[in-house]
């Protein structure tokens, strides 16, 4: 299967010293065997007319761990020269194939979740990119294809239909001399503001950091054919802030387009807070403000509150997902209140679609769950994709995160009860107790004020105390500050838990971990809980194996 071109020869490769092979390539993937007892070795992939490609990783020379690929399909027909400056005897390990190595058992091994997206192998952080465009939801993300843990940062690339069912595509945006492929965000350049489209095609404008040894900056790339393939703006960087702001962390661009004066803002992180810079035409920017307070992943969108179109604020947010309210002329955000905090947990830089057409109008979001997955190939995942909207609540306006409508289709009821007690409800769930992905809401009430949970072999899901008014450890207050009543949406996935509190008032992400040794699975526990209602549901899985 493997066509190599030349044996082993030394190579000097930035100076140090390198093996390396050739390969002609005939094959969709290159298939690398990862080994996490090596130390992280340098590969540079060389190939006539194409960029230079430099990453780390651990390679095999023995037994792998697991293998890793690189989608070669735009490069057939020409010849690949890999060089490693590692142990040399994972090069002849490398093979060329059709398929991944582990393709048979893709999406059904035994820690893949079943309905968060997962990439099928190397590392996952944030979500970047979130636009949609010709009826796909494209999610571009922070990728490490070559090994479970964060390094050599690409964009990787999945699109989906309706937001539920995802199929994973070529890595979108590689490392190249300005530096790796930290977060950013796209836009559709409707009125080709930049002058990328050349036939009336919209381009989608992928706007990333750049993250260099010593710097790190702002650029563009450009796709004109939905995604697929994208060029980088020859004019790179468009901002370069170190300078001014006396700091390397200056990163993760989040662009949109402000209507009422027809201009493009970017948000970027920069030091303690988010700057905001205006364009004409994605290329040249302005430096306009800055709110302190903020770090890393901004965000800023416009909302209706309580769905009413005459009455909007801003929301602006950072990626822990602490957010302030306020208004928005263009070039400045002013805060009214805040921060406020409306989810908690495993989240980390969320972000939002930009270019949902306005017969939807709705504010999606997608963010990084951190979990792991043990054993398993890949780490991370996205979670389920939530509706924000803006609600009055008894302490103000507020944001709420609610799962999109489309992942109903996932959910078949398997039971519904009402006025249960904790006993009761738990026999209920008894049958349960095993099942791998399950979604569970109920609506309890306490009738003492401390320690009211429902656990899942020994793990906390939801855990309520209306003494010091926490919810698995955080401060939640109810809309009826005496009410000793809450509802949970639970959503149990094979290793990590999202609860939805309240109609989505409140929200919070979690690693599955049983405790060791129990699988009691689940139980009420508390001083006579009441258990209003009880429903369970069983959750389709998300893939389908090629
Ligand atoms: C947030 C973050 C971003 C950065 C990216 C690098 O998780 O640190 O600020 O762009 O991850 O992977």
């Amino acid at each position: 299967m493997t066509l190599i071109l030349c044996s082993l020869l030394p190579l000097c490769a930035s100076g140090v010293q390198a093996e390396n092979i050739a390969l002609k390539i005939t094959k969709r993937y290159l298939n690398f065997p990862v080994s996490h007892g090596q130390e992280r070795g340098r590969m540079t992939f060389e190939t006539e007319g194409e960029p230079a490609l430099s990453v780390a990783i651990r390679l095999a020379p023995e037994e792998a761990d697991y293998w890793v690929f690189r989608d070669v399909s735009a490069l057939e027909g020409k010849t690949v020269r890999i060089a490693y400056d590692g142990d040399p005897r994972g090069l002849g390990k490398i093979y060329q194939s059709d398929r991944i190595a582990g393709q048979d058992s893709l999406y059904r091994e035994k820690n893949r979740p079943q309905f968060h997206f997962t990439t099928r192998r190397g590392w996952i952080n944030d979500p970047n990119g979130l636009v949609f465009h010709d009826g796909e939801y494209h999610l571009f993300y922070q990728h490490n294809p070559y090994e479970r843990e964060w390094q050599n940062m690409h964009w990787g690339h999945a699109v989906s239909k309706d937001l539920v069912h995802w199929k994973e595509l070529p890595d979108a945006l590689f490392p190249d001399g300005l530096g790796t492929m930290y977060s950013g965000s796209a836009v559709i350049d409707c009125a080709n503001t930049a002058g990328f489209s050349r036939d009336g095609t919209h381009a989608l404008v992928a706007v990333y950091t750049a993250a260099g040894p010593e710097r790190q900056v702002q650029c563009v790339a450009y796709s004109l054919d939905n995604g697929r393939t994208f060029t980088k703006y020859a004019g790179n960087p468009v901002i370069d802030s170190r300078d001014k702001w006396n700091s390397k962390d200056t990163r993760d661009p989040k662009v949109f387009w402000y209507a009422p004066t027809g201009h493009w803002v970017l948000v970027l992180n920069e030091r303690d807070g988010h700057s905001i810079y205006t364009s004409p035409d994605l290329k040249r920017w302005t430096y306009e403000s800055h709110v302190t307070g903020f770090w890393e992943c901004p965000e800023l969108f416009e909302l209706p509150v309580d769905g009413d179109p005459g009455n909007t604020k801003w929301v602006m947010y950072g990626a822990s997902g602490t957010y302030m309210l306020g208004s928005f002329d263009g070039r400045v955000f002013r805060p009214e209140s805040g921060k406020h905090r409306y989810t908690s947990g495993s989240i980390y830089a969320a972000q939002t679609y930009t270019n949902i057409p306005a017969a939807d109008g709705r504010r999606i979001q997608i963010g990084w769950g951190r979990i792991s997955h043990p054993g398993m190939p890949f780490k991370g995942m996205m979670t389920m994709p939530t509706e924000l909207t803006l609600r009055t609540t008894k302490d103000g306006v507020r944001l709420v995160s609610t799962p999109v409508a489309e992942l109903d289709r996932l959910f078949r009821p398997l039971g519904e009860w009402r006025e249960l007690t904790a006993e009761e409800a738990g026999r209920r769930l008894e049958e349960f107790g095993t099942a791998d992905r399950l979604r569970i809401r109920t609506t309890i009430e306490l009738s003492h004020a401390t320690d009211a949970s429902l656990t899942l072999s020994g793990q906390p899901l939801v855990a309520y105390d209306m003494n010091h008014n926490t919810l698995n450890g955080r401060f939640y207050s109810p809309q009826d500050p005496t009410s000793m009543r809450l509802t949970a949406d639970i959503y149990i996935d094979r290793t990590s838990v999202e609860v939805f509190i309240d109609g989505g008032l409140y929200s919070y992400s979690m690693e599955r971990r049983p405790e060791a040794g129990n699988d009691r699975g689940f139980r009420f526990r508390g001083k006579r809980v009441r258990v209003c209602d009880l429903e369970v549901f069983s959750v389709e899985s998300i893939w389908q194996p090629e």
